[in-house]
């Protein structure tokens, strides 16, 4: 038996693992990086922003703002300004997600809003990319959206039309679970 045998098979079970059809969405949301031509309308356009902005936030402050860019030229901006999302210049949108940073929970707010925006798209049948804003990132994004300094940028997501297919899957490993107290 290849010495890579226990770690193909876990993989597999991992791959396999069991998922409940209620949660679909959830598990066929994958990172689409190739995209067809096609724009996207306005309508989905609104209805991806409207679930993103359904999404929980502290107090319910909904601190988040919302850069739409379908513009050709400056998603050739973003794709430069960001080294992990060259892929912006081919997305039918770019989403920027940013706002006025206040408190200590105002990055989760906005990574709940992002993870909405993803799974909104899975579930109208588009593709999309969560693209992470760090600071050395940042500078770039703001000069090409004008976005003031005054706000923070926390993430970027490309969506568009898929041109590429990815497994649903549920990545579950009971590894990373402790039950009542941590355990190693
Ligand atoms: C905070 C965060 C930042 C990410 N940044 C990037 C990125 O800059 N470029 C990219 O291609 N994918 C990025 N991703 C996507 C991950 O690579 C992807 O989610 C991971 O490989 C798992 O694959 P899946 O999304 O298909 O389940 C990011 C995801 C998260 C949550």
């Amino acid at each position: 038996m290849s010495v890579l045998a226990p770690i193909i098979a876990a993989g597999a079970a991992q791959y396999n693992a069991p998922m409940d059809k209620r949660l679909n969405i959830i598990y066929a949301r994958r990172s689409i990086r190739r995209f067809t031509a096609e724009p996207l309308g306005d309508e989905l356009i609104e209805e991806l922003l409207r679930a993103a902005m359904a999404a929980p936030s502290a107090n319910n402050r909904q601190p988040w703002r919302f850069l739409v860019v379908t513009d050709e030229a400056l998603r050739r901006q973003l794709a430069e300004a960001h080294p992990h999302a060259a892929f912006a210049a081919e997305a039918a949108a770019v989403f920027i997600i940013y706002g006025e940073k206040a408190g200590e929970l105002f990055e989760q707010d906005l990574a709940a809003a992002t993870e909405n925006l993803l799974i909104a798209a899975a579930g109208l049948g588009l593709g999309a990319c969560w693209c992470g804003v760090t600071d050395a990132r940042r500078p770039g994004i703001h000069q090409a959206t004008g976005i003031p300094r005054s706000l923070e940028i926390v993430s970027m997501i490309c969506v568009g039309h898929p041109a590429e297919h990815k497994e649903p899957r549920s990545q579950y490993d009971p590894a990373r679970v402790s039950w009542q107290r941590h355990q190693g």
